[in-house]
């Protein structure tokens, strides 16, 4: 779990039987909502729950009907730091060069030290002549985490039963990829890009996937030559500093193609909630007596020198967010940064200790806050579980924010957001491959 210690910096914790991770909790959710307003409520059985439980008390009894939006205020979050267990790495895939699926470590890569703290890496190196770029109109969604989940599932399973800690057929009750995860936690402060979230309810799991939005589309569309360019030096920093294999050297003249990656698939618990998540892992660390995964990994990233008291104080306020919040969630300790010129050449480099941040930004004026982060996630999982109660495969929960709103939803039967595929829910609902997983008697 983690919780906050003297110096107020999250931790990671191992998870005590007898933790207290409920502390200072207040509900967040928003009672009685004006339900006409934007088209967004069109939940008949809300309507009639709505007339029968309409005394009903702030103590919220279990057949209360449930908050119709979710504020997203940050002085609502500030409370203590929620449970949050220290992630354990279950599984991890590859998806090559060409984004074909396979349940290993393939595309793995190593951490190699610049031998210079002044580099001199060329990021616009490779750009025209030697750049594979995925095509980001295929809309993967959570595909690849279901094939892992088929492909794993059971020795998820049977870890889980033995346990007999969960009700659902999976053992977890939320599915989705860390990225999505990473705008719940940075929610809270921004101000700039909202979000649509799918849910569908199946097995007792709810599984989580982002709809692109259509302010997110259009941007996409009208992307400049140099920005499109600036997307890539991310990826070419990556190759100027990671190797194939633990005691080769990165190969800066080879291709950069962002097909491929190495994903890891970690369980979590954040309050009451077991997460089931992957992400995408930059490289690790070489040294084979490095602590086991997720500890060894290590995220690179690069971001504009820093030459002003100005600048320091957005890239604190803004960048290290976003930079904790995707590596602090999958339990990833470092980042190597590559500082960088405006033409792309990195001048320096410089590690940050994710359990380090909260220290670094502390003098920050108006500045970002771990726990208002996390218990926003906190609380808009439980909102999801109090709205999404039947389980269908076909049936959508749409959550949607805009910045300054608070979060609302929709529901969708059979339509363009179903996201399960009928491979995923045909395995995971055919009895005879429950009589496989589950270990069940044959039913005669
Ligand atoms: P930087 O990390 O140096 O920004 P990640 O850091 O998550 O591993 O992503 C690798 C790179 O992908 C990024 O490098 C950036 O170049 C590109 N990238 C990822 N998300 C992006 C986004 N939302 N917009 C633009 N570029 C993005
Ligand atoms: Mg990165």
């Amino acid at each position: 779990m983690i919780t906050m210690d003297r110096r107020n910096q999250p931790q990671h914790r191992p998870q005590h039987p007898n933790a207290n991770h409920h502390d200072n909790h207040q509900s967040t959710f928003k009672r009685d909502v004006d339900d006409s307003g934007g088209g967004h409520f069109q939940h008949k059985r809300f309507r009639a729950g709505h007339q029968r439980h309409r005394q009903a008390g702030p103590s919220t009894p279990p057949s209360s009907p449930p908050n119709q939006s979710l504020s997203v205020q940050r002085q609502l979050y500030e409370r203590d730091f929620p449970l949050y267990k220290q992630p354990v790495e279950v599984g991890h895939f590859s998806l090559d060069s060409e984004r074909r699926f396979f349940n290993d470590d393939r595309q793995l890569r190593y951490y190699v030290e610049p031998e210079k703290s002044c580099p001199n890496f060329n990021l616009r190196d490779g750009y025209r002549d030697r750049f594979i770029k995925r095509d980001d109109g295929v809309k993967e969604k959570l595909d690849h985490i279901l094939r892992w989940i088929l492909a794993n599932r059971s020795k998820l399973q049977s870890k889980e039963v033995a346990a007999s800690s969960s009700p659902c057929a999976l053992g977890v009750n939320v599915v989705t990829w860390r990225g999505h995860l990473t705008k719940l936690l940075t929610t809270p402060y921004e101000t700039q890009e909202g979000w649509l979230l799918a849910v569908t309810r199946m097995g007792g799991t709810l599984y989580i996937s982002e709809v692109e939005t259509e302010a997110a589309r259009r941007d996409q569309e009208d992307r400049t030559e140099r920005h499109e360019e600036m997307m890539y030096w991310g990826y070419k920093f990556e190759q100027y500093t990671c190797a194939d294999d633990a005691h080769s050297l990165p190969d800066p003249g080879g291709v950069v193609n962002t097909n491929e990656a190495f994903c890891t698939v970690v369980q979590t618990r954040l309050a009451e909630h077991r997460l089931l998540f992957s992400g995408e892992v930059d490289c690790r660390d070489k040294d084979p007596k490095a602590p086991p995964p997720p500890a060894c990994y290590i995220e690179m990233k690069t971001s504009l020198e820093i030459s002003t008291p100005k600048q320091r104080s957005n890239f604190h306020r803004f960048k290290l967010l976003k930079w904790w919040a995707q590596s602090f969630l999958p339990g990833v300790p470092r980042i190597v940064a590559g500082f960088r010129d405006h033409d792309g050449v990195v001048v320096s480099v410089e590690t940050f200790h994710i359990s380090k941040i909260s220290q670094l930004i502390k003098n920050e004026t108006n500045c970002w806050k771990p726990t208002v982060c996390m218990n926003f996630c906190c609380d808009f999982l439980s909102f999801v579980k109090s709205i999404v109660t039947e389980d269908n495969p076909r049936e959508v929960h749409l959550f949607s924010w805009e910045p300054h709103r608070d979060v609302t939803y929709s529901i969708h039967r059979d339509s363009q957001y179903s996201f399960l595929p009928d491979w995923y829910i045909r395995e995971m609902t055919s009895p005879a491959s429950r009589e496989i997983h589950h270990h069940h008697p044959p039913q005669t």
